[in-house]
């Protein structure tokens, strides 16, 4: 019966909702044209849309487009009636100041998000008087990386509905010689085939992707709202395994070296392979089958070594080997059979890896450490700085550190800082299908080194961006940009020292032939080089402290705001006709994709979303169920965890529920048939500190639980739990600060900001302040402040339900609830005839039984102690009530 009235409540909601989607023949884009420039690998995209208000009175427009992450945006205006609207770039708190005056006033932001792996969401909006139309244009640039022997030009055409005049130009112009040119992605299917053509001359190529408005309805994510996917040019240039290309326009160059016909250099290579119960599922699995393929790759005369680490360090062998087929096929089982398990010390395995390294020695050969891992440090030493500190000093300099991040609950800029302390680079690996790729396609970047030490001399030359190199990959590519002194085009003289296998070798071109762009005013090569030294400003600032921080900062701002970038430190603020919201736009940080992403806030107004809409009216609360909940309903028993806070990182898993059987990965846990029949309970986990057995508890009823409160952070976790399906909690708010506020229920996530509200019911970021909210497959990540929950949705005959689980947060004396509760200190002090735990001296009469872990993913069952609730807290259960969520 229950049941009904929350399906009725539900129904309404959706109605709501739907009353507030704009009228699909209110606004038509009439035009959409995105123009992209490929110079010397620098690529600049005008995005135009033209949209007319086909209404005889006013409407709200949206512009709404994906663009590379790697961007900079660097433009947009808006042009309605007439009058050019320019956006501004400013330093990042000054338009945030500019924002909250215009939030005080009622008006709205705008917003870049991330989206995806490799794309970022631009979105604003403007008031269109009747029967009058607006154009939109947005440029943005960026330099083109070489990987794998290529460079991609992703551009993403999705204008939200079938457009008359849709046009897709790509032009370019590479002195070197374009050695081949394709077309990729999505878009580039059957169906669109011949909407797409492909121009290739000897310095230059053009492709033109012109479909037509039934065209835009047929290809694979495409439908009634038109083109929704990617169109990747993917190219090269020819090499002339020399010194590389070098062009220089008004008084600036940019260099690119990228030989190819020189011998592989030996490698010496340790992978460091968390194998934390985090790890448990589907990501332990796709490590095993990357793994597999990666030690297939090695060659014969590389040498490696293998380590893998929860809280325990193992060594498959305690020196790096050779790569013969003894070896890899030993190395392979022992790879097949990783398992996951405990807890995650970093420092010591990074460690270990480095003395093996340090130990191996070897002339003329590349060292490399590699380090997968999902989650914070947990045991050992978990001080991210001194790890950063331990590890710099182990690793000296000597060989680079890539660091790769599996899946949202890793600390990446932790891992981005200590990878660029150590030359390396860190790189998320996406929890998804395809995993065990992307780590391939990783390893592949570096499996090939063709130079170390490779160190880039401009004799005339200043302001140059990054010129020393450990290593030099095949495939990949140096890129070096600086200004010629007084443009002495004379005394500029480029050169490259590097070692090659054994070798010192020097590439320089005697008979010099810098190519010129001529006497034609062109800022285009001082871009390319703003756009290099700005990122690499950033990266600097991510592993300063201090003076040197703000320095490298104030440094990377003010070329920001020279070249009009929107960076993580600048804000573009979008003015409108007058008596409209002013936009501040924001990119998300560098690494912080989706975690820390930071925009000023979300919109107050509905928007028209053509069918996108996610955010209605401040009063419009979702229906919450307490008025169907039965008392005693009869459903199955619950069992609930309750988590360690003193370690950042419980054993909880979060991988997506993998088809593997729990009892064949977990010998030591058992099945339990699911009870069908006994009065709703839901039994709590509390781990131990010591003992291998935990305590478990039952409560009953739809309880209001105080989760997690912090008043010295402002953040209140509650929940409350479920009476009407059979699982831990039906609805979990989080307060943060005075005004930010989340509550998320298993159908989608509400978040409020003051008096914006955005409800939000996809696989999707939102951001409010400094709260984050990410939901990804069956997992809601929240970051508020310094703590990070992440709430698992589970499923049960159906019906779903949430666990929360804490990942980490700042442990203070004032953390109170039932996710901060200590782990438990017992004895067991009598076995026979009753058993009896002491716990802070108090005996207490337990039963052996079991508990569903449900902050693992999949659940699992373990082992537990039965006893009151009061007994297992210490303290009455009514302590961790709450009146109101
Ligand atoms: C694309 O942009 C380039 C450079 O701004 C310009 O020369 C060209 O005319 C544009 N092409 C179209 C089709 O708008
Ligand atoms: C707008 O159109 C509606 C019907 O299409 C009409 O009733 C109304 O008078 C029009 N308003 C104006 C201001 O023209
Ligand atoms: C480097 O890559 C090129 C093609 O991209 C290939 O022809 C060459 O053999 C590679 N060099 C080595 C040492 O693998
Ligand atoms: C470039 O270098 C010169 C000195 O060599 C310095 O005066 C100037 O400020 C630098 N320009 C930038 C933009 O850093
Ligand atoms: C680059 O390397 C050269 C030679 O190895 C060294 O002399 C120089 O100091 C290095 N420069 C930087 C900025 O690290
Ligand atoms: C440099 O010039 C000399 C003669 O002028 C020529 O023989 C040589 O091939 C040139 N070298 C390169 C790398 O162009
Ligand atoms: C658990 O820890 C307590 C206090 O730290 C200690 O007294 C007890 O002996 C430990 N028990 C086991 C099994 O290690």
């Amino acid at each position: 019966m229950g049941r009904t009235v929350v399906q009725i409540t539900l129904i309404g909601l959706l109605l709501a909702l739907a009353s507030t989607l704009p009228n699909k023949d209110d606004w038509d884009i009439y035009s959409f044209h995105i123009n992209s420039t490929v110079t010397s690998r620098y690529a600049t995209t005008v995005i135009t849309s033209r949209v007319a208000n086909r209404m005889n009175e006013s409407k709200e427009i949206e512009f709404h487009v994906r663009i590379p992450k790697n961007a900079f945006i660097s433009k947009f205006r808006m042009f309605i009636d007439g009058q050019v609207y320019d956006g501004v770039v400013k330093a990042k708190e000054q338009a945030q100041q500019q924002y909250t005056e215009a939030v005080s006033r009622g008006e709205s932001a705008g917003l870049v998000s991330s989206v995806g792996r490799t794309l970022e969401e631009f979105k604003t909006s403007v008031t269109v008087a009747a029967h009058k139309k607006v154009t939109f244009e947005l440029t943005y640039e960026e330099l083109m990386k070489r990987t794998h022997g290529k460079y991609e030009l992703q551009i993403h055409a999705r204008p939200m509905q079938p457009v008359r005049d849709f046009k897709v130009d790509v032009h370019i112009h590479e002195e070197a010689g374009i050695s081949f040119i394709d077309v990729k992605g999505g878009l580039s299917t059957k169906a669109l085939a011949n909407a797409i053509t492909k121009t290739h001359a000897d310095k230059q190529a053009w492709v033109y992707f012109y479909p037509t408005v039934d065209q835009q309805k047929m290809c694979d994510s495409c439908g009634d709202q038109g083109m929704n996917g990617d169109l990747v040019i993917v190219y090269d240039v020819n090499r002339d395994n020399g010194l590389g290309h070098i062009k220089k326009s008004d008084g600036y160059f940019v260099h690119h070296f990228a030989p190819s016909d020189l011998p592989r250099i030996p490698k010496n290579v340790v992978f460091v392979i968390d194998q934390s119960g985090s790890m448990h599922g589907r990501k332990i699995e796709q490590t095993r089958i990357a793994l597999v393929h990666i030690l297939n790759d090695l060659a014969e005369d590389d040498y490696f070594g293998l380590i893998t680490f929860d809280g325990n360090i193992f060594h498959w062998k305690q020196e790096l080997v050779q790569a013969n087929s003894k070896n890899l096929e030993s190395a392979k089982n022992f790879a097949r059979n990783i398992q996951d398990r405990g807890s995650t010390d970093i420092n010591e395995a990074v460690l270990q890896g480095a003395r093996m390294l340090n130990e191996h020695n070897r002339e003329g050969s590349a060292s490399i450490l590699i380090l997968l891992t999902d989650g914070d440090p947990t045991s050992g030493v978990t001080n991210l700085e001194k790890i950063q500190s331990n590890v710099r000093q182990a690793i000296a300099g000597k060989f680079p550190l890539y660091c790769l991040g599996f899946g949202f609950d890793v600390d990446f800029n932790f891992l981005e800082k200590m990878s660029l302390q150590n030359n390396g680079v860190a790189r998320r690996i996406y929890e998804d299908s395809d995993a065990d790729l992307q780590l391939k396609g990783f390893y592949e970047e570096v499996a090939t080194p063709l130079l170390t030490d490779v160190t880039m001399i401009y004799v005339g030359g200043t302001n140059l961006t990054q010129t020393n190199f450990s290593h030099y990959y095949n495939g990949s590519e140096i890129v070096v940009a600086g200004e010629i002194t007084d443009n002495n085009i004379e005394t500029f003289t480029p050169q490259v020292v590097a070692i090659s296998s054994n070798r010192r070798i020097i590439f320089s071109n005697p008979n010099e032939t810098v190519e010129s762009t001529g006497t034609v005013s062109d800022d285009h090569i001082q871009r390319v080089w703003a756009y290099l030294t700005v990122k690499q400003l950033l990266d600097k600032e991510l592993q300063l402290s201090g003076p040197e921080k703000d320095e490298v900062k104030k440094e990377a701002l003010e070329l920001s705001l020279k070249y009009s970038f929107v960076t993580p430190l600048t804000s573009m603020v979008v003015t409108k006709p007058p008596g409209e919201n002013t936009d501040v736009l924001h990119k998300p940080k560098e690494g912080e994709t989706s975690q820390r992403r930071q925009f000023t806030g979300v919109r107050a107004k509905p928007v028209s979303g053509r069918g996108m809409l996610k955010f209605h009216h401040a009063p419009v609360k979702p229906p919450r169920f307490r008025g169907a909940v039965q008392k005693n309903a009869r459903v199955p028993k619950l069992r609930v965890k309750s988590l360690d806070p003193s370690s950042h990182f419980p054993q909880a898993t979060h991988a997506p529920a993998p088809p593997v059987p729990v009892s064949t990965v977990l010998p030591t846990t058992i099945n339990v048939p699911w009870p069908t029949d006994v009065p709703l309970l839901h039994r709590f986990l509390i781990n131990t500190k010591n003992q291998t057995v935990p305590l478990c508890f039952d409560v009953s009823g739809s309880l209001q639980l105080k989760l997690l409160h912090h008043p010295s952070e402002e953040l209140f976790v509650n929940g409350e739990l479920d009476s009407v399906v059979n699982g831990g909690f039906n609805s979990i708010f989080i307060h943060f600060q005075t005004d930010h506020h989340v509550e998320i229920d298993s159908r989608g996530v509400t978040v409020r900001e003051g008096q914006t509200v955005a409800h939000h019911t996809g696989q999707d970021t939102i951001t409010a302040g400094s709260v984050t909210v990410v939901v990804h497959n069956n997992k809601i990540h929240v970051t508020a402040g310094k703590m990070r929950l992440v709430i698992l949705v589970h499923e049960k005959n159906g019906n779903k339900f949430l666990w929360p689980v804490l990942r980490k947060h700042r442990s203070a004396d004032d953390s109170e609830g039932l996710l901060a509760v200590k782990p438990a200190v017992y004895e067991v002090v009598q076995q026979v005839p009753v058993t009896k735990l002491k716990i802070k001296n108090q005996e207490t009469d337990v039963t052996s039984d079991s508990a569903t872990d449900y902050s693992s993913d999949p659940p699992v069952t373990k082992n537990c102690w039965l006893m009151s609730a009061d007994s297992a807290l210490q303290r009455p259960l009514a302590d961790f009530s709450v009146a109101q969520l």
